[in-house]
């Protein structure tokens, strides 16, 4: 499993336990997504590429790097991977976005693909999927699918929180996409949930519970 990533800064160890908090409402799992999104990227896109360009400071001429290439494209997954996109766009506002629609079946616990956009010229971009839970990790195996399907080749994950089984699977079916992990937690419960977990990040992040 040398491509997965878990972060271990005290600040995102912080952020994350308050986003797991019952207490935590609507307003502040946005807020806290976002920040965490944030953090996250930082790291994850520490290798981006720049090319050295000349500019002129009020005190002389200087060559100095400048990111490279196609802009960058951020895809979450529907729903809830949508709360993690402005913090992203905060590191690299002109990333493009595209959008992958999946839901979960709550007896199987399937995932089901709805929707597909992503930006042009995917294959000459960097692809960061967004998704808070990586539970059985199947929606995030599907959609990686997907994005590989219409011509995606350098792409990282985001979660934000993530189980074994889920870290696991991924791995297995993608070993070539490197994975970050904000929070790895015990195990799935009898619903596929992740334990200790945050409960259900769409509908925390959109107040529909
Ligand atoms: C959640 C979550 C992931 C998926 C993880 O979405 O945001 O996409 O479950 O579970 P898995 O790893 O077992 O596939 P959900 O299907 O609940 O949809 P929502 O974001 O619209 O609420
Ligand atoms: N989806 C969620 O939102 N939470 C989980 O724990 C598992 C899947």
């Amino acid at each position: 499993m040398s491509n997965v990533f878990y972060m271990n800064h005290p600040l995102l160890k912080h952020k994350i336990t308050m986003l797991r908090d019952e207490r935590t409402g609507t307003n502040q799992f946005r807020k806290l997504v976002e920040e965490i999104s944030m953090l996250m990227g930082y790291e994850a896109l520490s290798d981006l590429k720049t090319r050295n360009t000349e500019i002129r400071t009020p005190i002389e001429d200087t060559v100095q790097p400048i990111l490279d290439g196609r802009k960058p494209a951020v895809v979450p997954i529907l729903r809830a991977g949508l709360g993690m996109v402005d913090g992203i766009l905060a590191l690299v506002p002109n990333a493009k976005v595209g959008h992958i629609g999946m839901y979960r079946d709550e007896i199987t616990h399937e995932p089901h693909p709805y929707y597909c956009k992503l930006p042009q010229f995917i294959e000459e971009r960097l692809i960061v999927v967004v998704d808070p839970m990586l539970a059985t990790g199947g929606s995030l195996i599907d959609a990686v699918n997907e994005i590989k399907a219409k011509g995606g080749k350098q792409i990282k994950c985001m979660c934000i929180i993530a189980s074994p089984e889920g870290v696991k699977a991924f791995s297995e079916k993608h070993p070539d996409v490197q994975l970050y992990i904000g929070a790895l937690d015990r195990c799935l419960n009898e619903n596929a949930y992740i334990c200790p977990g945050l409960g259900d990040a769409g509908d925390r992040i959109f107040g529909t519970k």
